[in-house]
């Protein structure tokens, strides 16, 4: 391996921490590396030809007051496979305010889980106004760079798609929404270029749904009319549809007013789908009534004659019970482990014409953080790629394919001790099936101390992987990952990635 440290982050965590969202699993990284020409144990494939990128978080400070697993600062992990070899690099995302408290040496901002009063800086990012925009949640691909984004909404920082080095904010010609940012799951449609996305807000307009162009211009922007708050995670689309929603999880209207946002579960409200065409007039949405439940993450949507099918993770168990005595350490986990919102695959299925809908739910097994071959995306899909969690953790023990047309589910397990990150679809280059593709993931592994990435066949898991790529220093826990072929990446094949780094 050719490797090399070219970044490191001061951290002003104590060496006795014990939060269990900052230690094992979930160490924060502080080191930047390059680093080329990466052990591979099996063979990789050389046609896998692109980069799996994940974002995790990495707190640098203790927390003002508690500290929330989705607050630390953002990270992103970059593997890029290219002619039978493999490469990485790790960058922290320069948040405007992770330059703020680096400069300052501690936490300025509260965190998801404390009172607006208690920070030292009470202006701020997101739905509530006075957060801190981490930048941690999710990274997608558009127009050839990486965008991260936050889950309570903030800014799109852009990164070099092949070296992560910073590239800005999405500024899309000036029309950024500031006010109101973009949450965490902007969709990139890869047969119009588009994306589409949200924010949402605890002052109205509660909901806007947007459309950016393939030359980065926002070409739709619409407020959508809710009863009040709420708190979307997702979105999903069609062909020719945007699918948002309105689901009854909601902040204590109560506890707001005091400046502490917990949501709580109302089972006496429905789960309501709003379908709108992609370019349509927010009076044009149609919304559809179904059984209360939250839905964290959608796996896609598409069109069947007058219908709109959508996918996604139904929580069996929206607000789990807790010990009233429980620690903070355990209600963390009562909202954020699988096994306690009971989240399994499931159907929605709406007809436009005559207003009628219908649900089901497709699988017994708890499943959540599904990705599909992205050529699907809006399109009919059959295979739903999902972690299965560790219980009462956040963490990800494993992966379950699920075959939407027969129902028939694949299972492979991590051994003890090694813990999966989102696994992402790399479609083969020409490919002629949905499942002639690999699978990628990154892997955290406590026995040996050290990380790894994982190529799979996507028609065989249950094989195991085909090679595992080490990488220099082992990733801590996180949330969300994509691909992007090569054939996507401005000067993919101009350079080799070494040459691309020395040129910074
Ligand atoms: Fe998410």
């Amino acid at each position: 391996m050719d490797v090399e440290i070219v970044g490191r982050m001061l951290s002003t965590l104590p060496p006795d921490d014990d939060h269990p969202y900052r230690t094992g699993p979930w160490r924060p990284q502080t080191t930047e590396w390059r680093a080329d020409d990466l052990p591979v144990a099996g063979e990789l494939p050389p046609d896998l030809d692109g980069v799996y990128l994940r974002n995790t978080e990495n707190p640098l400070h203790p927390a003002i007051g508690r500290y929330h697993p989705f607050e630390g600062d953002g990270m992103i992990h970059l593997v890029g496979f290219r002619d039978g070899k493999a490469f990485y690099r790790n960058r922290f995302v320069r948040t405007d305010a992770l330059l703020a408290e680096t400069e300052a040496g501690e936490s300025l901002w509260v965190g998801l889980a404390e009172r607006a009063d208690k920070g030292k800086r009470t202006d701020g990012w997101g739905a509530r106004g006075h957060l801190k925009d981490s930048s941690s949640t999710d990274v997608v691909v558009h127009n050839g760079q990486v965008l991260s984004s936050f889950y309570e909404c903030g800014d799109l920082y852009a990164l070099d798609a092949m070296t992560l080095e910073p590239r800005g904010k999405a500024d899309w010609h000036g029309a950024f929404p500031r006010d109101r940012g973009v949450s965490a799951h902007p969709q990139v449609d890869e047969h119009t270029g588009e994306m589409l996305f949200f924010n949402y807000n605890a002052k109205a307009p509660y909901l806007n749904y947007g459309v950016v162009d393939d030359k980065n211009r926002l070409v739709h922007y619409v407020p959508i009319e809710l009863p009040g708050p709420r708190l979307p995670h997702d979105m999903t689309y069609t062909e020719n549809y945007a699918i948002l929603n309105d689901l009854p999880m909601i902040w204590d209207p109560g506890l707001m007013s005091r400046g502490m946002f917990l949501a709580r579960f109302h089972p006496e409200l429905p789960t309501r789908i709003g379908v709108l065409p992609r370019r349509g007039a927010a009076s044009e949405i149609k919304w559809f009534s179904f059984d209360p439940t939250y839905v964290l993450h959608w796996t896609n949507a598409y069109e069947v004659g007058d219908e709109v099918v959508v996918e996604g993770f139904f929580q069996h168990n929206p607000e789990p019970s807790i010990a009233p005595d429980a620690s903070y350490y355990e209600r963390i986990n009562r909202f954020i482990s699988l096994d306690g919102f009971e989240s399994r695959l499931h159907r929605w299925r709406m007809n436009l014409v005559t207003g009628e809908c219908s649900e089901e739910s497709l699988t017994d097994s708890i499943t959540e953080f599904g990705m599909i071959n992205a050529q699907h995306g809006g399109r009919a899909h059959r295979y739903t790629y999902a972690a299965t969690g560790v219980p009462g953790r956040f963490l990800f023990n494993g992966l379950t394919r699920h075959d939407s047309v027969t129902g028939a589910e694949v299972h492979y397990s991590l051994a003890d001790g090694v813990f999966g990150s989102e696994t992402a679809v790399a479609p083969r280059p020409g490919a002629k099936s949905e499942d002639d593709a690999y699978l990628v993931t990154i892997v955290t592994d406590m026995n040996s101390d050290s990380s790894a990435a994982l190529v799979f066949h996507a028609a065989n898991i249950d094989d195991g992987p085909i090679a595992r790529v080490e990488l220099p220093e082992r990733v801590s826990s996180g949330t969300h990952s994509t691909w992007a072929p090569g054939s996507d990446i401005p000067g993919w094949r101009d350079q080799s990635p070494a040459e691309a780094a020395a040129r910074l």
